[in-house]
């Protein structure tokens, strides 16, 4: 059988399709990292004080300038990967020696595609994380400013989803807020998890020249390099199964809220209804008003959990040292980024449309809700707490109902839910998340000597 050239030898077609699976597909997203991963490394062998030296400041510029085209490139939809290529990284090798010859020859100089795989995966989680962290907190605001709007509005609370005691719809939102909050913890672990520089590593046993992994770890952005080179390699896989698993926490909130929502826009319960915008008909049955939305928010948590487990499963069992069944990670861990950060956006989309109708969260107000209530007026007047139940639930059927808006305002914990102190959470958050991507992308500024993401010159730019 005829077998197809690549750069690194001939294969049999069917090996390679099977080999390169979903590369040249999944891997145009990563196209933009392993352009800012090449030019690191280029940028660092170009100061190796080595005779003569591997790029000349020139060389280098030249470089930079062909990676920048490559870059833009990309954005226009205009790259493509063949499956000779492989994958993204001798893609851009190809185009590199097409357009400058012998100096796109000399970029894999002390270069392996598995410190090039492993440095695009943090580099593109870095730039997902970032914009999750901000969806994060920007649904996080729609909770806050919905349960600020609803802070008085009563709502029975439930456990078991049985009818429990007064509550708000204040409450019931500002939980969702806090619940974010604290995914977002775990997001920030996730982050500087991530946040070290495996390039220089190359198959996991460095190279004999004096790459200076520092250097490149300060020219992407990173906090410091990995260490230890073969756990540059190996970390791959593990890095992603950590980051899916704060997702999957992420999106585990997502789905109660998005539970929460479809449950309580029921015709039966009413307390919530969106807009006709916002939902979808039925093909056949023309008084449908479907809450889709959050029907696939629910769906989407089962996956990305699942994206979640094939990651850490993938890695569970592997030796030491690169293994390509790490390619099979790629899939999950780019659908996990994605499907979280399109979920917090369409809830962040939602949440200021969703009504909250008065009459049916009142009509929910049975008298046995304020049970616990009268039993508090009793120990008020001195008796003891499990005689004052005892005579409650004895003549539970002649409980009398109350004012859901009094019992509310008797409780700290409802006149509080918790909306201030989210908030400041929440700005210090953003704080920090803007901290991180002002020193990832002022890193990549430098590195390109042209603003990016922009990626516009602005005519004071230099490739210094
Ligand atoms: N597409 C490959 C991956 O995702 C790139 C690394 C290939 N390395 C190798 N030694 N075959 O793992």
């Amino acid at each position: 059988m005829k077998t197809r050239k690549t750069i690194v030898g001939a294969i049999d077609p069917e090996a390679l399709a099977f080999t390169v699976g979903k590369d040249p597909v999944l891997d145009l997203a990563l196209l933009e990292a392993d352009c800012l991963g090449t030019a690191a490394h280029v940028a660092m062998l170009s100061n190796l004080p080595l005779k003569p030296r591997l790029f000349t400041a020139n060389e280098r510029r030249k470089t930079m300038a062909e990676l920048i085209r490559i870059m833009r490139a990309g954005r226009r939809g205009a790259f493509a990967i063949r499956a000779e290529d492989q994958d993204v990284h001798l893609a851009v090798e190809r185009v590199l020696t097409a357009r400058l010859g012998d100096l796109g020859k000399r970029v894999h100089t002390a270069r392996s595609r598995n410190d090039q795989v492993a440095v695009d995966l943090r580099l593109f989680a870095k730039m997902r994380l970032l914009d999750i962290m901000d969806a994060a907190l920007d649904l996080t605001g729609a909770l806050t400013d919905f349960a600020e709007r609803h802070a008085r509005l009563p709502m029975v609370g439930r456990t078991h989803l049985q009818p429990a005691m007064p509550s708000s719809v204040g409450l019931w939102a500002a939980s969702f807020a806090e619940g974010l909050l604290d995914d977002l913890i775990l997001l920030q672990a996730a982050y500087e998890f991530n946040d070290r520089n495996p390039l220089g590593s190359a198959a996991g046993y460095g190279a004999p020249l004096p790459l200076d992994r520092r250097a490149t770890a300060a020219a992407l952005g990173f906090r410091e390099a990995v260490g230890n080179v073969l756990h540059a390699a190996a970390a791959r896989g593990k890095c992603e199964a950590v980051v899916l698993s704060a997702l999957a926490q992420t999106m585990l909130t997502l789905s109660r809220l998005a539970e929460d929502t479809i449950l309580y826009a029921m015709p039966e319960f009413g307390y919530f209804s969106l807009p006709r915008d916002c939902t979808t008909g039925s093909s056949i049955m023309p008084q449908k008003n479907n809450p889709d939305i959050y029907e696939l928010v629910r769906a989407k948590a089962g996956r990305v959990l699942g994206d979640a487990t094939a990651a850490a499963v993938i890695v569970k069992g592997l030796p030491n040292g690169y293994n390509r069944d790490l390619q099979e990670t790629k899939e999950p861990f780019m659908n996990g980024l994605e499907t979280v950060h399109a979920c917090l956006r369409v809830l962040a989309f939602a949440t200021p449309r969703l009504h909250a109708h008065g009459d049916a969260l009142a009509r929910a107000f049975t008298p046995d809700v304020f049970a616990t209530d009268r039993v508090l007026d009793l120990v008020r007047q001195g008796e003891s707490f499990r005689n004052a139940y005892n005579r409650v639930k004895a003549r539970i059927g002649e409980t009398v109902a109350a004012d859901p808006g009094a019992a509310i305002r008797s409780r700290p914990s409802l006149r509080d839910p918790g909306i201030r102190a989210a908030r400041r959470r929440a700005t210090a958050l953003r704080r920090k998340v803007a901290r991180q991507r002002a020193r990832f992308h002022g890193a990549l500024t430098r590195l390109l000597g042209m603003p990016y993401p922009a990626l516009a010159p602005t005519g004071r730019g230099s490739n210094q």
